[in-house]
């Protein structure tokens, strides 16, 4: 599947759910967001059957994201429906690791290769103020990380979201870690939508964050580990872990996108930011076929993203990236 810009399309990002256990003051809402109403969310069937045509089509490798996927109830059971789909070689999920402590050896063997968990400080008390629910999450998440260890997940990806004032000063006690443990820590910059904007002075460049890397001594650019993603890589030498900064407003990756995303509620969009979608859950229900809806949707997919640090215009109205999959 290629777009009219010449990309290739071979990554499906699949946001199962909306909701989620926390409420990262990037992200949502403290009192949450309007939720999908239940009977427009996919079903697992339905699900398989639209990722199914998407195969078809030629996407090969998945990833899970929400909301927070490890709330959807039967998870487990459908990503091993997903990776069964002929075409499909590899499954990763994004995470918050609260749930990981329970669920990661079952979602290993349900044939998750991969996991990105967020965790944007490693002060325990810092993380109310962050995530906005209680500590006792936080240290779910600390054990969920040493389980996904546990259980082979690699690589491992650490997601920070750098703010100014918040958690900036952690750079490079972040950093540091990639010299004792192999996680891949990326510091992402602050992408602006409806819920998040009083976090606009917040905002730190990537070229900052790797200023503040590199106070610390040496770092080599390196490929990365296996993924799909935008980030660019950076070690300090003979370190087990890599760092990345992922850049969306500061320089600008679009044209190396590779992805389309199928939001909960079963609209396709080939843009994380921009309104335009199609739907596919009509057609799922009445069995009608879904490649043609795909390709139109696919035909439409932007040159770019047009997003501007400290405003939701160029963010086609979202509210929080937890409606379409991070
Ligand atoms: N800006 C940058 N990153 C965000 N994420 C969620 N919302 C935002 C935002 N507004 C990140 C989460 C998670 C990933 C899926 O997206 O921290 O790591
Ligand atoms: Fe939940 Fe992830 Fe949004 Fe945080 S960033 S509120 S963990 S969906």
């Amino acid at each position: 599947m290629r777009d009219r810009f010449g990309r290739q399309i071979n990554y499906l990002r699949i946001s199962v759910t909306d909701k989620c256990n926390l409420r990262c003051v990037y992200c949502m809402p403290v009192e949450g967001l309007p939720w999908i109403p239940k009977e427009e969310l996919l079903t697992d069937d339905e699900i398989v059957a639209v990722v199914g045509a998407f195969a078809r089509l030629g996407v090969e490798r998945l990833r899970i994201t929400g909301g927070e996927p490890t709330v959807r109830p039967g998870l487990v059971d459908l990503v091993r429906r997903l990776r069964a789909i002929p075409g499909i070689w590899d499954v990763a999920l994004s995470t918050n690791g609260v749930l990981l402590p329970s669920m990661a050896e079952d979602l290993k063997r349900a044939g998750i290769n991969r996991v990105n968990i967020s965790l944007d400080t490693l002060r325990e008390d810092r993380f109310e103020r962050i995530a906005r629910r209680p500590v006792r999450f936080y240290r779910q998440i600390l054990e969920g990380i040493a389980v996904a260890e546990a259980v082979g997940f690699d690589p491992l990806k650490i997601n920070v979201v750098v703010m100014r004032g918040i958690n900036d000063d952690e750079i490079p006690d972040l950093a540091e870690i990639t010299r004792e443990r192999a996680w891949h820590v990326r510091f992402i910059e602050v992408m602006p939508v409806g819920a998040n904007l009083d976090l606009a002075e917040a905002f730190i460049s990537s070229d900052e964050m790797l200023e503040r890397v590199r106070s610390l001594g040496e770092t080599e650019p390196v490929p990365g580990p296996i993924g799909n993603g935008p980030a660019r890589y950076y070690r300090f030498p003979g370190a087990p872990g890599t760092l990345g900064v992922i850049t969306p407003l500061t320089h600008n990756y679009c044209m190396r996108c590779n992805r389309v995303r199928l939001l909960a509620d079963g609209q396709v969009r080939t843009c994380l930011f921009g309104t335009h979608q199609v739907d596919l859950r009509a057609a799922v229900r009445t069995g009608e076929p879904i490649e043609p809806l795909i390709l139109q949707a696919l035909a439409e997919k932007p040159e770019r993203h047009y997003l501007q640090p400290g405003s939701d215009v160029g963010s086609g109205g979202l509210r929080a990236l937890s409606e379409v999959g991070g």
